[in-house]
């Protein structure tokens, strides 16, 4: 008989480091989420690092890097962000790059745009305050977010390569099916 082969149907995953830190161990967490993922995901970063700092004074002519910003969020089927925790919330560039997003007023890239949050800190709550923070201010922005699993993930350095691949186990399958325990050390 004859099979049939599925249509697979691919979704873009436009994604945020809120780390601009060179050796960013946010950066790879980014990477090692992206090895784990499942082949109808592909992703893309969108960069912060360019953006000045925000004023509605570019309201009325946005610059190139903050249409840049727009159109990757708008082009993305689903926006990840994968943050440190700075001060118990997140960093000033990640926040800079989410006001950029939201306006004009009336021109939220984050309208109806489906968010996930994520992060990594070498201490034991793994960013947890800085996602509550964040997600907060992607309620406001009206974005629908990916409620579970919450992932709190404490860094620990000898489980990853710097291009992000995961070498143990169970830290593996939690970053890839969310399966196990929410909150792990990453050792
Ligand atoms: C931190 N760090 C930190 N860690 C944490 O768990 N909670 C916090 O509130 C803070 N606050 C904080 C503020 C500032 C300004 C810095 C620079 C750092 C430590 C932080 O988790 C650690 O530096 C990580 O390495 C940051 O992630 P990236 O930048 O390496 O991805």
């Amino acid at each position: 008989m004859q099979r049939i082969e599925e249509p697979v149907t691919t979704y873009k995953i436009g994604y945020f480091v809120g780390s601009l830190a060179t050796h960013s161990i946010n950066r790879t967490l980014s990477k090692a989420l992206i090895r784990l993922a499942p082949p109808e995901l592909e992703f893309f970063e969108i960069p912060i690092k360019d953006l000045p700092l925000y004023s509605y004074d570019y309201d009325s002519d946005y610059p190139a890097e903050g249409r840049a910003l727009k159109d990757a969020i708008t082009s993305a089927d689903a926006v990840l962000f994968v943050t440190p925790e700075y001060n118990r919330s997140i960093p000033g560039a990640l926040k800079n790059a989410i006001d950029w997003a939201s306006r004009p007023w009336g021109n939220n890239s984050f309208t109806h745009k489906p968010s996930a949050v994520i992060g990594t800190s070498p201490g034991s709550i793994g960013t947890a305050v800085a996602q509550q923070n964040l997600r907060s201010v992607l309620s406001f922005c009206n974005s629908p977010q990916m409620n579970a699993p919450e992932a709190y993930v404490q860094f620990k350095p000898d489980v990853f390569t710097s291009d992000g691949e995961v070498v143990d186990d169970h830290t593996a399958r939690y970053l890839r099916d969310g399966s196990v325990q929410r909150t792990v050390g990453l050792g």
